[in-house]
């Protein structure tokens, strides 16, 4: 039984076998501290998170990609197994997908979760990489592919040919990040205090990054800064633009620096395959667009985009000899 795991600080989703994708939900849990069982991951746990009383701990427990809360990660991890296969006597094989840059501790918090969760073997294989195949792109050629992945925690860019990661930049600013501009902006210019979760649904309606227009509108609720009281607020896809845009640079630079560490052979691939967006983030509106016109190269978003890393990873299993880089063999740590 082969398990591919896309953990996410946003989302997680499984592959199963040859069935595709099992599970798909937000990574939460929730936790019961005095039976010391947990309630609920996933959806269930989400519409909990700020609303459980003192024994019930609602929590994210990966923070920029990575797993901020070990115990409670390894009970999202099994809860989730369980939830896909059922208890089984046969312990799975794993791969597990982390960010493209990350310390030996972190990635083995990750096996280990992984491990206490009851696999039998688990395999990292880093985000471009698990991207990049799920997007559908040959890696294996001598070809230069190039792939920006905006998830909830992290960005990262990198530049693959022959299987192997030639240049990289991971940043740990996505779009959680994002969300909370979008609060910082709000409540700077209209002294209204707004959710992050309020900010989340703006930017999926709002965020125009390419050409924003003050036409385009939506009402925001919140709590008035100075009045105290809840208020609404009609606000543009400029305030949008006006709040995330300085972050979009930031990934745009990301992709500048990791050209500029390219080969210049590989450089010219990459014209010519254009770049490849995928992530969450892909989905700002107008990304594609400010991309391609700043760099110069043309810029597509991936066909489903949230779904690519976790289609990776489930395909990775059919290469695991033949994946260099970014594709670690956990028997190779001494434990
Ligand atoms: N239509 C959309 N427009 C803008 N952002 C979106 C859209 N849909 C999802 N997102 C954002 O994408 C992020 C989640 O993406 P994704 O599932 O790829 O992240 P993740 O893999 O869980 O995180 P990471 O890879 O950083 O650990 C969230 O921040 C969410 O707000
Ligand atoms: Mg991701």
């Amino acid at each position: 039984m082969d398990i591919g795991i896309d953990l996410g600080t946003a989302n997680i989703m499984i592959t199963m076998g040859n069935k595709g994708i099992v599970l798909n939900e937000p990574s939460v849990v929730a936790f019961n501290k005095k039976t010391e069982q947990v309630l609920a991951v996933g959806q269930d746990a989400y519409r909990m998170i700020g609303r459980t009383p003192e024994y019930i701990v609602a929590v994210r427990p990966l923070s920029d990609g990575v797993i901020s809360d070990h115990n409670m990660a390894e009970q999202m991890i099994s809860a989730c197994i369980t939830k896909v296969c059922g208890r089984q006597l046969i312990r799975p094989r794993i791969v597990l997908c982390v960010p493209s840059i990350i310390t030996d501790v972190e990635s083995r918090a990750m096996v280990e979760a992984a491990r206490n969760a009851g696999s039998r073997k688990v395999y990292l294989i880093e985000e471009p990489v698990a991207a990049l195949l799920g997007a559908g792109v040959d890696i294996s050629r001598p070809n230069g592919n190039m792939v920006v992945d905006i998830g909830g925690g992290t960005a990262d860019v990198a530049v693959l040919s022959m299987n192997g990661c030639v240049a990289k930049k991971s940043l740990k600013l996505a779009g959680n990040k994002i969300d909370q501009a979008i609060v910082k902006y709000i409540a700077s210019t209209y002294k209204l205090f707004i959710g992050e979760k309020t900010a989340e649904q703006a930017k999926f309606t709002l965020a125009n990054v390419y050409d924003p227009s003050e036409k385009r509108t939506m009402i925001v609720k919140g709590r008035h800064l100075v009045r105290g009281l809840p208020e609404q607020l009609e606000i543009s896809e400029i305030d949008i633009y006006n709040a995330i845009i300085e972050i979009v640079k930031e990934f745009v630079d990301a992709a500048k620096e990791v050209l500029e560490q390219t080969p210049p052979e590989l450089v010219g691939d990459i014209y010519n395959n254009g770049i490849i967006l995928t992530g969450g983030g892909a989905l700002i509106g107008g990304l594609d667009k400010i991309m391609s016109s700043a760099i110069g190269i043309p810029c597509r978003v991936a066909d489903d985009p949230l779904s690519c890393v976790a289609k990776g990873t489930g395909m990775a299993f059919g290469m695991i000899d033949k994946l260099l880089d970014g594709f670690e063999n956990i028997s190779m740590y001494k434990y």
